[in-house]
């Protein structure tokens, strides 16, 4: 009889576990699965390995996607995923689940409801504040800091030259931190002149310890989590990047009040002219009602966010388009030409005019981040049944994979030679985006990026300081298909660590 119950009971609860999932199931059943899936854990056996291996499997779906129509599903177990390509049916889900995957939540200790992975209700009013930071004229105040930065990652580069290849790593995402803790905290934490620098110790660690929690299962759950010593690493990290922004963040509120009580009131009236000097945690500050505005925690959320959304972004952007210019010495050549053209043999400092004259090096930074897109997929849960354009139908409670990386190289939007690096793709004349999710590096939609303008800006002024001083020796490519190893740690990365060799240029 106690035998009878041991089994009936579990029997009975997937039976109605599954009755309840059925429209689910039946919907499931209609897309084309990806590939060998096993009973129980479904295709979860894809996902183990290396962060390598992981990013490989995910590149195998996308094509596997492309191939079917642009959507498949696969199960990781009870959890059911769509992995989408077809930037049609992209447009509509990026339209309408704008609720972040739960995998995410390994961040939330760090930037608690910061923006880019918060639910719904909190993101929504704190995408209203932050927009206005990001206005063209806010965002070319902040020329001057990406110059002055850049100038250090050239000098340091330039010390590289003539040695063999070595990882571009270090030193193009320390640059990218120091830009973004000055913009975003008025604070230079020189990570290029310091590579102990603590900030960027810590965020290296909690980062490469949020990617591994991930993608092992057994680091998942928190009271396992507590049994490992990466906790105690992980608890300290975020004491320590907490308490940093704390500390800023309190200095800030006490010069604020210093001028207030210095200045009358009418100095005090919401003056655009006052920008070039202004952070983006001043500007949050203010957009958000100033003393009545956001909370101290609050204001970490939203910092710590936006660091981590603009460092290593951006930076792996500079490396795979060094990597590219490695590859194909023609294409460097022109980028050259054209730097000398702007610049001449002078030494002038970069301004912000400069970046309107340098298209191609445009058009090169716009192919890199077609075949080599940092954020390649992005994860969002379907809350309510979704009807997409191509008649196919998502069920409710599943999570769909947005593959940017899919998008970019199918064939069917970007021609039979999809797979190749050609900049000129992006000439005016040549340009023909056939739906604007065909080509997204920094999303689509309500929760795209914010902060595109201040990336494209950030990377290009940093390639052109190196540039000016330095070449990258070639290391050609044999074919125009750039092959390049990468792996899927939170952003994609090259598994070299953006490996290069530089010569002088005078
Ligand atoms: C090459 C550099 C960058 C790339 C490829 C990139 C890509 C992306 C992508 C794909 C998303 C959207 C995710 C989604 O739709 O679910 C996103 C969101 C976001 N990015 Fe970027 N990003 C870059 C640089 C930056 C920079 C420099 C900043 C800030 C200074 C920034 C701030 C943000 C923020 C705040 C969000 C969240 C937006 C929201 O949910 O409302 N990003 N980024």
């Amino acid at each position: 009889m106690l035998l009878l119950l041991f089994v009936a009971v579990p029997v009975l609860w997937v039976l109605l576990f599954r009755y309840r999932r059925r429209r689910m199931y039946e919907l499931a059943s209609k897309i084309p699965d990806g590939g060998l899936e096993l009973p129980v854990i479904g295709a979860a056996h894809k996902f183990i390995g290396t962060t390598e291996d992981i990013m490989s499997s995910l590149k195998e779906f996308s094509y596997c996607a492309m191939n079917n129509g642009g959507l498949i599903r696969g199960w990781l177990g009870h959890i059911l995923y769509f992995v989408a390509t077809d930037p049609v049916d992209l447009e509509m889900v990026l339209k309408t689940c704008l609720e972040k995957d739960d995998l995410h939540r390994f961040l939330r200790n760090i930037i608690g409801y910061g923006g880019i992975f918060a639910p719904v209700p909190i993101w929504r009013p704190r995408r209203k504040i932050l927009l206005p930071a990001f206005s063209p004229k806010i965002v070319d105040s902040f020329v001057p800091v990406f110059v002055d930065q850049s100038r250090k990652l050239a000098e340091k580069l330039e010390e590289r030259a003539g040695e063999n290849k070595f990882s571009a790593w270090p030193f193009i995402s320390s640059y990218t931190l120091d830009s973004v803790c000055e913009t975003a905290l008025g604070v230079k934490i020189n990570a290029q002149g310091n590579d102990k620098s603590p900030f960027l110790v810590e965020l290296n660690s909690i980062l490469q310890l949020a990617c591994e929690r991930i993608f092992h299962l057994w680091l998942q759950p928190d009271w396992l989590y507590k049994l490992f010593p990466q906790h105690k690493k992980h608890e300290h990290s975020v004491k320590a990047l907490h308490s940093f922004t704390n500390d800023v963040i309190e200095m800030k509120r006490k010069e604020i009040q210093k001028e207030k009580d210095a200045q009358v009131e009418a100095d005090h009236q919401y003056d655009l002219s006052n920008y070039s000097t202004k952070t983006f945690l001043d500007l949050l500050i203010h957009f958000s009602g100033g003393e009545k505005g956001y909370s101290n925690l609050e204001l970490r959320e939203e910092i710590l966010t936006l660091t981590i959304a603009a460092t290593d972004t951006s930076a792996t952007a500079v490396g795979y388009t060094l990597k590219m210019l490695a590859k194909y010495p023609d294409i460097q050549q022109k980028v050259l030409q054209e730097l000398d053209e702007v610049f001449g043999d002078s030494d002038r400092l970069f301004e912000k005019e400069d970046l309107m004259k340098l298209k191609y090096l445009e058009r090169v930074v716009k192919e890199t981040l077609r075949l080599f897109p940092p954020v390649p997929f992005i994860i969002r849960k379907v809350e309510e049944e979704v009807s997409l354009p191509s008649g196919r139908v998502l069920p409710a409670g599943s999570g769909v994979v947005v593959t940017i990386w899919g998008a970019h190289r199918d064939p069917h939007y970007w021609g039979p030679d999809a797979e190749q690096f050609d900049p000129d793709r992006f000439l005016p004349e040549r340009f023909d985006l056939k739906h604007p999710c065909s080509y997204m590096p920094f999303s689509n939609g309500p929760r795209n990026c914010v902060g595109y303008q201040y990336a494209l800006m950030s990377i290009k002024i940093a390639l052109t300081s190196v540039l000016r001083s330095c070449r990258v020796v070639p290391d050609m490519e044999p074919s125009a298909t750039p092959q390049i190893r990468v792996k899927l740690d939170i952003m994609m990365k090259a598994v070299d660590g953006y490996e290069i060799a530089l010569e002088r240029r005078k």
